[in-house]
């Protein structure tokens, strides 16, 4: 046997056995008469000390040992002498007394210290991941990682889900991302998608009678990149049969409370909150708030109505909003920190940004715009004290909703406002469609198989189709029994309850401009399958990889991902995407015009 236990299992229990470890050696101090050596594996460190009074030969062999040297040791465990104990670490109580050294396996000098190797540059990381994850914090992560997909898995299970697993080489889900496609040797011309979800199966799966059904699932979609999007990533995909939206939230209320509480020992509170979509814009300015904090965006429109500063009476005279927030405590930024802030705002897409100080008064060069007690409302309205900085901007709807809502993250984070703890909540009553300015059509805003609301299903029977290909207040006020959950400012997950009869199926892909043909080439077997007994259905389905990121506190999904993408969707350590041999191409029918 190389090893009895793992090195960071050995206990005061252990003082006095006899005990072989194997791992790899992660510091290594030479003084003198001693050697120590810090092993390392998964389970942990354990101090191992050569001394030429126990083996001169393992003592002459530990001379040469350099980092990350695999070895195995056996040895007496000892109580470490008084003065030398190392409360930090649970094996901090001991050290092996080494009578035999084998060096399994030499390694060449690494490219970055392995203490160091959190601050190496990612490309670094990337390239020689196996490195990066031995770092016991990446072994936690994917520890982490495996024991939510095991504790997720067994509650789904008591739960009547069966796990069933759907087609890699697919069909286009329409999930508002590009696909990546596959060529079809067999069927020259012609190119399968990866899934970009699983949605069509798992519909099929409730007309199929399986009642309830998820999956632990990679999900491929072509998209730009970010912390928290990778090309390829794994979802908790869920349907249930019979089910509305009260269902599909208490089960994954109870999953994440168990989670929370199995991996964490976190007790949540439930049921979690909930805000419409309206709502969670106009006080946050996104449809994912951050509740750890508050800062919350407030009207302002009625207020500047009062008063002569033409910016903000221009804005509102044309239908625009003007909103603001509370910058706590920054009265005593300079012109220049201001017109740095401003600058910030221009660059998430403002004209400008107002400011009101509230330092001796009313400090700005708009307040002559108003009375003082105009400014006393706006203060109030912010709860804005001595000290405070109000920060208006004034615009159309959706721009003054995304700088304040980023302004708002950013102050938070600068300002140190963000709480710790993890506050979920659900976002719903979304509007069914979204206008595409770029296509100049309604989009679905969570997906084509979402159902409206009940009542809105008439209205959509009685619209004239041509006028629903401009954007209009009819369509836009559509709701849509669409939901998702957020937790910490990320969308870790999204679902609806679905439309299960074909009549509102096709009328939808009509809605969104989708042909009789398109429809039929695209999803044919979905809509044919509505036609057989489908039963009501919705599900959700999780972002797992943002889920664990946010568990174990990274900032990226890229720190609980074993081997991730880089922003421009390469897999360094592999070195895919790469070219291919012609023949491979040949073969598939294709032809490279690179
Ligand atoms: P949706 O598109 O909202 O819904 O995806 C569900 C969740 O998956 C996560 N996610 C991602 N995570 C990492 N990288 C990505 N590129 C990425 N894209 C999405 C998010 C998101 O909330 N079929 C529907 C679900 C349903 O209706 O049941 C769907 O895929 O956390
Ligand atoms: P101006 O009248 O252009 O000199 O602007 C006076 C102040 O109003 C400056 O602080 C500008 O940054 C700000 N401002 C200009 N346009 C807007 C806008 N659309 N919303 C908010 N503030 C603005």
């Amino acid at each position: 046997m190389i090893r009895d236990k793992g090195c960071g299992e050995i206990r005061e229990s252990d003082i006095g056995s006899h005990i072989s470890l194997a791992g790899w050696v992660f510091r290594r101090r030479d003084h003198g008469g001693l050697i120590f050596v810090d092993l390392r594996d998964r389970s942990g460190i354990v101090q191992v000390v050569f001394s030429p009074d126990v083996s001169s030969e393992a003592h002459k062999l530990a001379h040469d040992l350099r980092g990350e040297f695999v070895i195995s040791v056996s040895g007496e465990v000892r109580r470490r002498p008084e003065g030398t104990e190392n409360p930090a670490l649970p094996t901090g109580m001991v050290e092996i007394y080494a009578n035999n050294l084998k060096v399994l396996n030499e390694a060449m000098p690494l490219p970055f210290p392995m203490e160091e190797a959190a601050e190496a540059s990612e490309s670094l990381r990337f390239k020689y991941r196996y490195l990066d994850l031995r770092r016991p914090e990446m072994q936690q992560n994917l520890i982490i990682r495996h024991k939510t997909a095991k504790v997720i898995r067994d509650y789904l299970d008591e739960q009547g889900f069966l796990e069933i697993e759907t087609p890699m080489l697919t069909k286009s889900t329409p999930e508002g991302a590009r696909d990546y496609l596959v060529p079809s040797r067999l069927n020259p011309g012609h190119f399968f998608a990866l899934p970009q979800s699983p949605q069509l199966f798992k519909q099929i799966l409730m007309v199929s009678g399986m009642d309830r059904y998820f999956q632990i699932v990679k999900c491929f979609r072509d998209e730009d990149l970010r912390a928290d999007r990778q090309p390829e990533f794994t979802q908790i995909d869920m349907e249930m049969s019979f089910a509305e939206k009260k269902d599909v939230f208490s089960i994954i209320e109870t999953m994440l409370k168990i989670v929370f509480k199995d991996i964490l020992n976190i007790e949540l509170d439930l049921p979690f909150k909930r805000l419409s979509f309206k709502e969670s814009m106009e006080r946050f300015g996104n449809d994912k708030p951050d509740l750890r904090f508050g800062m919350e965006l407030q009207e302002m429109a009625d207020l500047a109505q009062n008063g002569s500063f033409k910016v903000f009476l221009d804005i509102i005279e044309s239908g625009g909003r003007v909103k603001a927030i509370n910058g706590k405590g920054m009265a005593g930024l300079s012109r220049k920190e201001i017109d740095m802030l401003t600058d910030e705002a221009k660059s998430f897409g403002a004209k400008g940004l107002a400011w009101i100080k509230v330092k001796n008064g009313f400090e700005s060069p708009i307040a002559k715009f108003f009375t003082d007690e105009i400014l006393k409302q706006m203060a109030q309205r912010l709860e804005a004290e001595e000290g405070d900085l109000m920060l208006f901007v004034a615009d159309k709807e959706n721009v003054v909703y995304n700088v304040l809502g980023r302004m708002r993250l950013e102050l938070g984070k600068r300002l140190n406002l963000i709480q710790p703890g993890f506050k979920f909540v659900w976002i719903e009553d979304f509007p069914l469609l979204e206008w595409d300015d770029d296509e100049k059509r309604f989009a679905a805003m969570h997906h084509p198989f979402t159902s409206p609301f009940d009542e809105d299903i008439e209205k959509i029977f009685s619209l004239n189709i041509p006028e629903s290909l401009t954007p209009n207040s009819k369509l836009s006020s559509i709701k849509a029994k669409a939901y998702d959950i957020v937790l910490n400012g990320y969308e870790i997950g999204g679902g609806s309850i679905r439309i299960h009869k074909k009549d509102v199926q096709k009328k939808m892909f009509e809605i969104l401009g989708i042909s009789d043909d398109e429809a039929n080439m695209k999803f044919g077997f979905l809509l044919e399958a509505l036609d057989y007994g489908a039963p009501p259905h919705g599900g959700i389905a999780l972002g797992f990889d943002r889920l664990v990121m946010v568990m174990v506190g990274a900032n990226s999904i890229r720190d609980v991902v074993a081997f991730p993408k880089t922003q421009k969707a390469v897999c360094l350590l592999s070195g895919a995407p790469s070219i291919v041999e012609p023949k491979q191409i040949k073969e598939l029918h294709i032809k490279l015009d690179v």
